[in-house]
């Protein structure tokens, strides 16, 4: 597929260098329409969340009745409950927090404060890693091309980690702190193998062979991508978004949340945002576009996206596992029945993503529209 985005439509402003600056008011472009603002209690429960006043792992003080809590599921308990667990936890929310999945404490501690680092550095020694469009590999301010578009409240860094053939190459990567790299690999192999296992999971919960899930998705050759999200302090939180409303486009996000400032809200599904409370040393796992695909809906991806705050800036680590580049993805014909036919048209994951990418965040839209129509009708 021809790239069609070689650089950003307008000037890059690091949302960092704006807030540093002191400035009382955001700029216009980053001020989001109404329906898309925080609601008031959403932004007064992180402020008793950060001042320690919080009595359960839910959050979402203030939010309207309902389930306030994505499940934690045990990765360390039984086999068969874990089996049912995790299919629970997909068709309530899509997204879960893993406890005892096996990866040492200190490496996630080691990998959010290299990048903690990074973000720490003065501008110019940023700079030198801006990224463009065309691979977004690199330093980053915005996702998507649309000129004119309204901007989110963070920066970011992202980068390719597997398989080894589409791996960033060295220019990409930071030389400081000089163990971004180490620490991010290393990383990066512990967290594709806690996407091996849930997949697994996933898969026999539908139904299938353990393995079907993983195979249908590339085997051994599925991709890693890691962006490090940075949302500085912001003086009117309630005009804006550190992340717009998404659903991620791969198999399966594995976040590494702040340890101390909430902001990720995942939208539930009466509608409602309801911010989540990470347990410590937990992950926050959700399926993304590619399984939706994949399972002919029986899972679906969620909607979510982050808030910021004008008290403390907030970092955190996504692993994307998506499918190998270049094979098509479309429902397993196990799961294609007459009563439930084959909703979407088979397309690989680089198609998808140039699709993706072209627009940024736009909620679920973008996979809705490809229900019921041809690959090429999208793609151009
Ligand atoms: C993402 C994402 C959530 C967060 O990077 O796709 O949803 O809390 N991040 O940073
Ligand atoms: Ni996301």
């Amino acid at each position: 597929m021809a790239e069609c985005m070689q650089e950003w439509p307008e000037p890059v402003v690091r949302v960092q260098a704006l807030a540093e600056s002191g400035l009382a008011a955001i700029p216009r472009c980053y001020v989001k329409p109404p329906c898309d603002r925080p609601a008031a209690h959403e932004l007064v429960a992180e402020a008793a969340a950060d001042a320690g006043d919080e009595d359960d792992a839910g959050g979402g003080h203030g939010a309207p009745p309902g389930d306030n809590r994505i499940q934690v599921v045990d990765l360390g308990g039984d086999e068969g409950g874990l089996t049912e667990a995790v299919a629970a936890a997909c068709r309530d929310w899509g997204f879960f927090q893993v406890v005892n999945h096996g990866v040492r404490p200190e490496l996630m501690r080691a990998a959010r404060e290299a990048w903690r680092g990074f973000f720490r550095l003065p501008l110019p020694a940023k700079q030198r890693y801006s990224n463009s469009p065309r691979t977004y590999e690199g330093y980053g301010s915005r996702l998507g091309v649309e000129k004119n578009a309204i901007l989110d409240w963070g920066d970011y860094y992202f980068l390719h980690l597997s398989p080894e053939a589409a791996k960033s190459p060295a220019m990409y990567w930071p030389d400081n702190p000089s163990i971004c790299k180490e620490v991010s690999e290393e990383y990066g192999g512990e967290v594709v193998g806690v996407c091996e296992r849930v997949m697994r999971l996933l898969s026999a919960s539908l139904g299938l062979e353990e393995t079907r899930f993983q195979e249908a998705f590339g085997g051994a050759e599925c991709g890693a991508c890691l962006r490090a999200n940075y949302y500085p302090r912001c003086p009117q939180p309630d005009l804006t978004l550190g992340l717009s409303a998404h659903s991620d486009p791969g198999v399966l996000t594995v976040l590494l949340a702040d340890d101390h400032v909430r902001g990720l809200q995942v939208r539930r599904r009466d509608g409602h945002w309801v911010t989540v409370q990470p347990l410590p040393d937990a992950f926050i796992v959700n399926v993304g576009d590619q399984i939706q695909i994949l399972s002919n809906s029986m899972y679906k991806s969620v909607e979510h996206r982050v808030i910021v705050n004008a008290e403390e800036e907030r970092i955190s680590l996504a692993l994307f596992y998506n499918p190998r580049g270049d094979i098509p993805v479309a429902p397993a014909p196990e799961l294609v029945t007459p009563e439930r036919p084959s909703l979407y048209p088979p397309m690989t994951f680089d198609e998808y993503r140039v699709y993706v990418r072209k627009n940024g965040p736009k909620g679920k839209a973008q996979l809705e529209a490809l229900k019921g129509q041809s690959v090429t009708e999208n793609c151009q």
